[in-house]
């Protein structure tokens, strides 16, 4: 069984991902991390995250960068967002999530475009979604927590720019798989919202 789990930054579909693989025992990957491990190498490297050369380079990390907390900053997720408009990247990604969705038992995937490219033939496929506000509320407290001296204002200026980024680029656009389940989480709780994604995927399988 394959769970394809899509939508938006800070939409709480990483956390939904992780209990949905805890409660149906799949491993799970969360797919946003390549390209943020690309765009990080990149700018440590020295480059452009829009270069297309650039960018591609910086595909072949290694796989331990993938365990740096640095691959989790604001910072990081928009030097992502930029590298993950080239098509080349997309496709230097493509079979390792493609042989990681395959995998024998199933599995879990979060991301931007797991129920549209990597696995459209998913048995379940939930679109995670939330108001920018809600959002930004959310990213505001927990960076908050971090002690990082951002302002809200400062936050939702960032989601709506890289919103519009993963939702206009030609390939792969954030879009809901057309046989999609959307949950809306602005006024859902974690465990609200999680109970609500059990449910979705229980009725889809
Ligand atoms: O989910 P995230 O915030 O870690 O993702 C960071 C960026 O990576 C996001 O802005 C767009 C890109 N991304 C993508 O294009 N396709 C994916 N499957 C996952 C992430």
């Amino acid at each position: 069984m394959i769970i394809a789990v899509d939508g938006p930054t800070a939409s709480g579909k990483g956390t939904i991902a992780k209990a949905l693989a805890e409660h149906f025992g799949l491993p799970h990957l969360d797919t946003g991390l390549l390209y943020r491990a690309v765009g990080y190498q990149c700018a440590r490297d020295g480059g452009e995250p829009n270069s297309l050369a650039d960018a591609l380079a910086a595909c072949a990390f290694d796989d331990s960068l993938l365990d740096d907390p640095v691959l989790r900053s604001e910072e990081v997720g928009g030097l992502a967002s930029r590298v993950s408009v080239h098509n080349a990247v997309r496709q230097a990604l493509y079979e390792r999530q493609r042989a990681f969705a395959t995998q024998e038992g199933g599995a879990v995937l979060d991301g931007r475009d797991i129920g549209t490219v990597i696995a459209p033939e998913a048995e379940a496929k939930l679109f995670i979604t939330a108001s920018v506000e809600a959002r930004a509320q959310r990213r505001y407290l927990e960076m908050r927590g971090r002690g990082d001296d951002v302002t809200l204002e400062e936050i939702q200026e960032d989601l709506r720019r890289r919103d519009e980024r993963d939702r206009n680029r030609e390939v792969a656009p954030l879009i809901p798989a057309e046989d999609a389940m959307v949950i809306d989480t602005s006024a859902l709780g974690k465990e609200e919202a999680i109970a609500a994604a059990i449910e979705a995927v229980k009725q889809a399988i």
